[in-house]
């Protein structure tokens, strides 16, 4: 008993502190073109995608603009797993045995609850999706409205904006998005990777806590970009994983008392992150071929 009053305690805390957390983004190029365009989208009543490699950004984007409109964030993350009753929500059977169906019995979703508060509804990898959870998305999105079983059918709240986030095609395992969702996405929003000032301007922005050098920051950019161009590469390193990099070998060179980072604690904390940042094609040894891009492109 003790621990659940400790629980609900900590609990209540811990929902403060998520409500002080502020979004940190770099808003410049491509980042602020996006934000423009997703403003004129919600004036224009248009719903746009986004479209871009994993760890460009694509959610903090939305995040960030549901911040600055003042406005909460909701978002759910597409699989075939995914049904119908996780977006709008379901009814609790013990409730709804001595209440009925009722409202009372009724647990909202993620996209219910957005389109009654009016919020920011980030779908991402709506690709994913089986089609028929796709196909039960042209309501909300189309007409902005959506049936509850069994409750009645509700207008969405005039904030409700949803977006839709999701990787290339080209990229190898990524699904296809149906037709007729692909038919209510009106504006498509390409985002990459950002320039190399820009992506390390973000890296410094995620790393506050410690001072890195010009040159290391030059090196670890080196080591991400070099898997963006590597025809060896499927899934190449995001931002993510420069940050990744960054922190790890600013903490450890913090730990052995190294005045800058040294060459070997870069090149450790690289491999230590690469090993599983990046997805090489079917048919290449990861383990040496994480080795010798940190070698060749640590040497240069
Ligand atoms: N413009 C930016 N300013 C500050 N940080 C950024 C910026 N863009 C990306 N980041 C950082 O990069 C990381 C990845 O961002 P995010 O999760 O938004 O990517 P994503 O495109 O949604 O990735 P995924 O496709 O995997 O969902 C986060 O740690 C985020 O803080
Ligand atoms: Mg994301």
């Amino acid at each position: 008993m003790a621990e659940e009053i400790e629980f609900a305690q900590k609990f209540s805390e811990q929902i403060e502190k998520a409500k002080e957390q502020k979004v940190r983004i770099v808003i410049k190029e491509q980042y602020k073109e996006a934000f423009e365009i997703l403003e004129d989208c919600e004036s224009a009543g248009l719903i746009p995608g986004i479209i871009g490699p994993p760890g460009v950004g694509k959610t903090l984007i939305l995040r960030a603009y549901a911040e600055r409109s003042g406005r909460d964030f909701a978002w759910i993350t597409g699989d075939e797993g995914v049904r119908p009753s996780h977006l709008v929500g379901s009814f609790n059977p013990a409730i709804v045995l001595r209440k009925g169906f009722s409202l009372e019995s009724f647990d909202p979703g993620p996209l219910l609850k957005s389109m009654v508060f009016g919020r920011v509804f980030g779908l991402n990898e709506g690709n994913r999706l089986p089609e028929y959870v796709q196909n039960s998305l042209l309501e909300p999105f189309e007409e902005r409205t959506l049936h509850v079983q069994r409750l009645g059918r509700i207008q969405a709240n005039d904030d409700f904006f949803p977006v839709l986030t999701m990787n290339p095609e080209e990229m190898a395992g990524a699904h296809r998005l149906s037709e007729a969702l692909r038919d209510r996405i009106r504006v498509w929003i390409r985002i990459g990777y950002p320039r190399k000032e820009t992506e390390l301007e973000i890296v410094r922005m995620n790393c506050p806590e410690y001072t890195i050098s010009d040159g290391v920051m030059d090196k670890i950019y080196d080591l991400v970009s070099s898997t963006r161009s590597s025809t060896d590469i499927e899934v190449p390193g995001s931002i993510r994983a420069g940050i990744s990099i960054a922190r790890l070998a600013a903490q450890m060179a913090k730990r052995k008392n190294e005045e800058q980072i040294s060459h070997s604690t870069l090149s450790t904390a690289a491999t230590y992150v690469l090993t599983g940042a990046l997805r090489f094609r079917p048919g290449i040894d990861p383990e040496p071929a994480v080795n010798a891009l940190i070698r060749r492109t640590l040497a240069s």
